[in-house]
């Protein structure tokens, strides 16, 4: 065993997400790729995904994937989660993936204000923030929340060992949650808990739509792909109402997202974001970042930081974005301490697919 194997390995053994069995702590993080030509996925995403599964990826989490409402989403090929093609597309994918022994989470998906106009459709906020976009009603809510749950069974159809929904970077539910897009006077806007309202009803409508045992995954974050200083809770105690609600709801693991998993979450604590998402609701947490993004990761001091602060309950599982796009080996290299064969992230891995 080389020196990074040993340090790697509490997160190489096999764990369970609410009841999932998992061969590894590590989770793919949700990418979008837009290889879905009119919204179905195809055999190559599925020998992607399958790639990563079979590499010692525990829990793969797929890329965004829009709910069946024409307001979700304007890119024709990202894939959507509806009966039919779509469906069928899934179905290859999580096949695919637990012939080699993984799992996947479909990641439920709404841009909320990044949709284009076009189809004559604007897109749809909390409350017509930014301007030009139409703020939604009290029945469009009750429309999105159907369309929430007819993804989610399409979901259970099509073979997903569990469900994430994207609440966070900016996109519909994560505009509720944020007071500078949610101006709402009505029950679904102003204190944390009313910010809190819709995101948790989407919660509960998908977990009444799945079956009891399979685990909703909310992912949160703070900053915005257009904001990066943007915060949804200004203290604990504000997030501490926000992820309440979220569990109250049914969630049953929170995703945190930060661009670098060691930074604190608020001051005075050297904590991160899924510390205090674990350490105020008491539910699994996924921590994100950064982790293994260039070969030195694994020889530095950051990666004890890592696997210290998993040892400490800080988090439950560590998910990989970018450095799994030019390496869908990653873990199993790290794992044996085959340092030379991992390639740095770079920018143009993203133009990559395989
Ligand atoms: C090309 C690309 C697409 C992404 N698409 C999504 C997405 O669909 N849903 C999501 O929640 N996050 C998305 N993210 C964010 C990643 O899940 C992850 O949080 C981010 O890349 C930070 O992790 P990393 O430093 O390990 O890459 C995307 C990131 C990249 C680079």
């Amino acid at each position: 065993m080389t020196e990074t194997s040993t340090l790697l390995s509490p997160l190489l053994r096999p764990t369970t997400l609410a009841g999932v069995p998992l061969t590894s702590r590590f989770v793919m993080a949700a990418m979008t790729r837009s290889r879905s030509p009119g919204g179905v996925p195809t055999p190559e995403v599925a020998a992607y995904y399958r790639r990563r599964a079979e590499n010692g990826i525990g829990l793969i989490v797929t890329e965004g994937v829009l709910v069946g409402h024409p307001s979700a989403g304007h890119e024709t090929a990202v894939p959507r989660m509806t009966a039919g093609p779509a469906e069928r597309g899934w179905r290859r994918v999580t096949g695919e993936v637990h012939a080699a022994d993984g799992r996947i989470a479909a990641q439920l998906w709404h841009v909320g204000s990044a949709r284009e106009a076009v189809d004559g459709i604007a897109a749809w906020t909390p409350s017509g923030v930014p301007r030009g976009t139409h703020a939604m009603t009290l029945a469009d809510i009750d429309v999105l929340l159907a369309a929430y749950a007819d993804a989610a069974r399409v979901a259970v159809r099509a073979g997903f060992d569990a469900v994430e929904i994207h609440a966070a970077h900016g996109y519909l539910l994560d505009e509720f949650l944020w007071p500078h897009t949610n101006r709402r006077t009505d029950r679904y806007g102003g204190s944390p808990a009313a910010r809190a309202a819709f995101p948790a009803e989407v919660v509960r409508a998908v977990r009444a739509a799945i079956p009891a045992g399979m685990p909703i995954i909310v992912r949160f974050s703070q900053f915005k792909e257009r904001d990066y200083a943007a915060r949804i809770a200004e203290s604990p105690a504000e997030l501490a109402v926000l992820l309440g609600a979220l569990a109250e709801a049914g969630a049953d693991a929170l995703h945190a997202s930060q661009r670098h998993f060691a930074d604190p979450a608020f001051p005075g604590s050297p904590r991160n974001l899924a510390g205090w998402a674990r350490h105020l609701t008491g539910l699994p947490a996924i921590t994100v970042g950064s982790v293994g993004l260039t070969r030195d990761f694994l020889g530095s001091p950051m990666l004890r930081t890592l696997v210290e602060r998993l040892d400490a309950g800080d988090f439950d599982l560590v998910a990989l974005g970018r450095v799994l796009l030019g390496n869908p080996a990653w873990v199993r290299l790290a794992a044996a301490g085959r340092l030379d064969e991992i390639r740095d992230y770079r920018k143009s891995d993203e133009d990559t697919y395989f």
